[in-house]
């Protein structure tokens, strides 16, 4: 197995500064690249929002094509888009401002960026429970409309040209939780049932693991020392993804950024 690149920073913020420039320099080469477009999937939890505020900055968000970046979500918990469990919310109030999608369009850019409508893929977790769908039938739908997008595919499943992560604290990422059935699915997105083990205690909607493993470029981030121990037994010795699903992330062409306190364990 060839190893990640592991990143230590002193602090949080610095580490959002650090993704988010490797998110606009990857974002614009995978564009120039591909030559129309570049695909994103995106994280949940707490990582991403001061990475999404650091996207704000000029030197990050003046470099992104944003007209030619789709983005998509690795996971997300099935709640409306406007509960505050929802994984798409961050990114809406954030990056979208608080006009949320249907704001893509207006004049007033105070500090966001320009992404059309069309580019923005959440699992559709509101219209779903809207007309009595089940999680089971809103991870069909994404997996229905990550096809018809048409991403380039290796070994049956979706590239990606970057997935950005976080790590839970038993080693999950994205909704795949230790000794998860997704890992025995060909399904690109499925549902996962509420864990008991980890908050929120929520219904998941998850891309299937597999995409972690053909992505172009993949970015874990973890900051402080309750996450300590995790990150020591993922990037450590054993490999046991079914066992630390966030190991899928433990490969070429990943990079993992850690501030001091979250890679206090590591071997120096
Ligand atoms: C979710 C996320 C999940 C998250 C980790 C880390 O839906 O919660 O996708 O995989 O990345 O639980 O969460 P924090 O960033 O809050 O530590």
């Amino acid at each position: 197995m060839s190893e990640p690149e592991i990143v230590v920073v002193p602090d949080p913020e610095i580490g959002a500064m650090r993704a988010a420039d490797i998110i606009a320099t990857t974002l614009a080469d995978a564009v120039g690249e591909r030559g129309d477009r570049a695909d994103w999937a995106t994280t949940g939890g707490s990582t991403p929002i001061g990475i999404y505020k650091a996207l704000l900055l000029p030197a990050a968000r003046d470099g992104i094509p944003w007209g030619q970046v789709h983005t998509w979500w690795g996971d997300d918990r099935f709640v409306p888009s406007d509960h505050p469990l929802s994984n798409a919310r961050p990114f809406e109030d954030i990056l979208l401002g608080a006009g949320g999608w249907e704001s893509v369009h207006s004049d007033d850019r105070r500090g966001r960026v320009n992404i059309p409508a069309g580019n923005v893929h959440p699992f559709r977790t509101g219209e779903a429970i809207g007309i009595g769908e089940d999680a089971d039938d809103c991870a069909r739908d994404m997996a229905a409309e990550l096809r018809s997008a048409g991403l380039p595919e290796n070994d049956g499943w979706p590239v990606f040209d970057l997935i950005l992560l976080g790590v839970g604290g038993d080693g999950h990422m994205l909704s795949v939780f230790p000794g998860s059935a997704a890992f025995d699915s060909r399904a690109w997105a499925v549902a996962v049932p509420a864990p008991t083990h980890i908050e929120p205690h929520v219904g998941r909607v998850t891309l299937n693991p597999a995409v972690v493993t053909v992505a172009r470029r993949v970015i874990v981030v973890a900051y402080g020392s309750a996450k300590a121990d995790i990150v020591a037994t993922v990037l450590g010795g054993t490999v046991d993804p079914s066992k630390w699903p966030a190991q899928l992330a433990r490969r070429g062409g990943a990079t993992w950024i850690l501030d001091e306190a979250a890679a206090a364990k590591l071997p120096r």
